[in-house]
């Protein structure tokens, strides 16, 4: 199969199209480069020794993404692109939507033009919004985020509703990934963050390898097992197989599927720096901060009906999440620079 992979060159992006390569599909990349770098392409045909095609395109440029479309006559599409930084979101909701609602909006439009009927499309446990009980389910309501990043999910998600429903022919994969970590085992790609990490895991890893002093760690004092924020840390290789999986489903003519891709289990920040001490012999050193404003308590996937209906489960534990990370960070201390 050709798959088109809008932001392939970022992290989830990249592993996932090594995935692919590694079945056998043909990968066509359209990535504009706003928050990847070129690197990623020779590090992905050094794993896969084959190199997936790549236009360095925005999904908001109609008319470029219509010559793509015209030019590689594609079986599915899985979209990765959007920014992601909910910090930043509340400072640029503007940019927000129009980047991550506005090149969905053209996507969209072009794949009915093209008559392409697969589409996987990347959202986040972020839809849940503040959750009323754990785990969570596929089913329970969504909305109510408290950041604009969030908000252009929820959006996403209810124009592929839509479409599904106009044309019954159209297959669409929600995936609400909860917290991708990790990195490939050969550790040639892996998160690249620009500037100070928001995310846990690579400050973790910034810190180990000294390029920050010290972990800040935000609030103990929630009503979790240690006082520390949960969350439901999945190896991205998983997730990157979590997006094979759903390829599959999409070409049983499924029409609209949605599907929690985590491991089901909560793991605190205590919990994760010290699981990332153990499998790496280090020491982290952190401090506790006041609660990050926005956060939640806690967050974790029923991650079953992915498993019923796909035959997908994750595979790696929060150890071997913990490894990869660390040597994806230690072989690369400045990322792909
Ligand atoms: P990433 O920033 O590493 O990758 C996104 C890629 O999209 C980047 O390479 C970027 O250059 C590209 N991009 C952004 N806007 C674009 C545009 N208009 N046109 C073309 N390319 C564009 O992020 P990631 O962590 O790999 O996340 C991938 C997707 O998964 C995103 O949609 C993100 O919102 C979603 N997601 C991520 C997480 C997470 O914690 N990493 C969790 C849930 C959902
Ligand atoms: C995890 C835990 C923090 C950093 C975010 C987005 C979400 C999704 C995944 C895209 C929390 C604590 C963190 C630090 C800390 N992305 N923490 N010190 O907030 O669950 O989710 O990324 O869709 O939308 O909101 O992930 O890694 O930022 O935080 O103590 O320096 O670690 O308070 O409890 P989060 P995270």
């Amino acid at each position: 199969m050709k798959i088109l992979v809008t932001g392939g060159a970022g992290y989830i992006g990249s592993h996932t199209v090594c995935a692919l390569l590694k079945q056998g599909d043909e990968v066509v990349i359209v990535d504009n480069l706003c928050n990847s770098k070129i690197e990623v392409l020779k590090r992905i045909e050094k794993i896969c020794g084959k190199t997936p095609t790549f236009y360095q395109i925005s999904v908001q440029d109609e008319v470029k993404l219509d010559e793509v479309f015209s030019n590689e006559h594609v079986d599915a599409i899985i979209h990765f692109a959007g920014l992601k930084s909910v910090g930043e979101s509340v400072l640029k909701p503007d940019l927000y939507y129009s980047n991550n609602v506005g090149s969905s909006e053209v996507l969209i439009k072009l794949m009915k033009k093209h008559h392409v009927k697969n589409i996987v499309f990347s959202s986040s446990a972020t839809v849940y919004g503040t959750p009323k009980r754990v785990p969570l389910y596929e089913s329970d309501p969504i909305g109510g985020c408290t950041n604009p990043y969030g908000e252009t999910k929820v959006v996403i998600e209810k124009m592929l509703q839509e479409e599904a429903k106009k044309d019954p022919s159209l297959n669409v994969a929600i995936l609400r990934y909860f917290n991708p970590i990790g990195a490939h085992p050969s550790g040639l790609i892996g998160e690249d963050p620009q500037g100070i990490p928001n995310n846990l895991m690579p400050y973790i890893t910034q810190v180990a390898c000294k390029k920050l002093e010290c972990l800040n760690v935000f609030g103990n004092d929630y009503d979790t097992v240690d006082g520390t924020g949960v969350r439901d840390y999945i190896h991205v290789m998983d997730l990157a197989d979590g997006h094979l999986a759903a390829l599959n489903k999409l070409y049983q003519n499924p029409g609209l599927v949605i599907y929690n891709l985590g491991t089901g289990k909560g793991t605190s920040v205590l919990e994760l720096i010290h699981a990332f001490e153990k499998a790496n012999n280090l020491i982290i050193p952190y401090v506790i901060k006041p609660r990050r404003p926005g956060d939640i308590a806690t967050s974790y996937a029923n991650a079953d009906k992915a498993y019923q209906e796909m035959k997908w489960k994750a595979k790696y534990n929060i150890i071997d999440c913990c490894k990869d990370a660390w040597n994806w960070q230690k072989n690369n201390p400045n990322g792909y620079n």
